[in-house]
């Protein structure tokens, strides 16, 4: 088991942020809270603790990883060409929720960035990650800390569930805020392409770039601007998840009941939930997409906790609020799993 530190989400302690700067020195692996998800940390530029990261989460190497920084010059010192559409957005928008994709700069080890051309950078807005970047004095290569295709982490305990001793040290700094990771957007040619959606909607990029313009990263969708590492089968619980239309929750809740398996169901506050079949585990999220958001996997790691094998789950809008959810939602549903 990883040893665990306690550290105030608005302050952190300088003590135990420097005792993670001492684990990365060392080419240790560090999870530590973002504003999205629990990060897996390592020195972007040390191959060798890298390619823990990789290990540690079972992930292909050609799936690359997002570099952390604390301000638009971090990113701008890994690019090769940092276009205008980068320096617009990092300044509107970091630190937070946006990762942008740029030309890598040969100086950045190929390993963080799959071996590809290119490199995703983001400052993250949450203290103790800023801190932890500063105190280090150098980016920090970190993807989601969870194992590949399963669900990303929004609690230290989440972390220490999947990864167990292949990380060093956890960062605790309770549960975190946006509970869906960061929006990914290429700026390497224009318009800008959304490659993954995420906790900054397309509405608050267009209001800063108005030609912003929507990958295809439906759960099919295959594309050459696709963004690697977005598989099918992803942020994935145990439990086999099913999509339901509003009208149909119920009654494929109990025929799953009926046919013996535990089921799970999470729908949105305006569905009654009378009429759920008894036995059948109700988690209730919100009917606004932020707070649903918030605390979606958190929902879904409790239901796999408790043992569900089906998690019937209430489709979302199909609006612009709710593009990132629906995307997860489905990627945890794709039964294909590729690698
Ligand atoms: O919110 C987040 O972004 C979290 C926190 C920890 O920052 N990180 C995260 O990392 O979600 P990860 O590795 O689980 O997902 C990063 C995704 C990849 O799956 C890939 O789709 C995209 O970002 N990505 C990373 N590098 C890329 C690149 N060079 N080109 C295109 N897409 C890239
Ligand atoms: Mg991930």
């Amino acid at each position: 088991m990883p040893r665990v530190l306690t550290v105030d989400a608005r302050q952190p302690d300088a003590r135990n942020v420097a005792e993670a700067v001492r684990v990365l020195r060392g080419g240790g692996l560090v999870a530590f809270p973002t504003e999205t998800v629990y990060g897996l940390g390592a020195r972007a530029f040390e191959p060798d603790a890298v390619r823990r990261v990789f290990a540690a989460k079972g992930r292909p190497r050609h799936h690359p990883l997002i570099v952390h920084v604390t301000a638009e010059d971090g990113g701008r010192a890994l690019a090769s060409v940092w276009p205008e559409a980068a320096s617009i957005f990092a300044r509107a928008l970091w630190p937070g929720p946006l990762t942008l994709v740029v030309d890598r700069k040969g100086t950045v080890p190929s390993v963080v960035a799959g071996g590809g051309p290119s490199i995703a950078v983001r400052a993250p807005a949450h203290p103790v990650a800023l801190a932890l970047i500063d105190a280090l004095g150098e980016p920090i290569a970190a993807p989601s800390a969870n194992r590949y295709q399963q669900l990303s982490p929004t609690t230290a305990a989440h972390v220490v569930k999947q990864l167990g001793g292949a990380v060093d040290l956890v960062l605790d700094g309770g549960p975190c805020e946006a509970g869906i990771e960061s929006t990914v957007v290429d700026v390497r040619r224009w318009p800008p392409v959304v490659l993954r959606p995420g906790a900054v909607s397309i509405a608050a990029l267009r209001a800063l770039v108005p030609d912003v313009v929507r990958g295809s990263y439906s759960v099919s969708g295959d594309d050459e601007r696709a963004a690697p590492g977005m598989d099918a089968r992803h942020y994935a619980p145990r439990a086999r998840l099913t999509l339901a239309l509003t009208d149909d929750v119920w009654s494929l809740a109990l025929a799953a009941t009926r046919a013996g398996t535990r089921v799970g169901l999470v729908v949105r506050n305006a569905l009654a939930p009378e009429d759920a079949p008894p036995g059948v585990l109700v988690r209730r999220l919100s009917s606004e997409a932020t707070t649903y958001a918030r605390h979606l996997y958190e929902t879904l790691h409790e239901l796999d906790d408790a043992g569900v094998e089906t998690i019937v789950a209430e489709r979302v809008p199909a609006t612009d609020a709710w593009v990132a959810v629906a995307d997860r939602l489905e990627r945890a549903a794709a039964s294909g799993t590729q690698s």
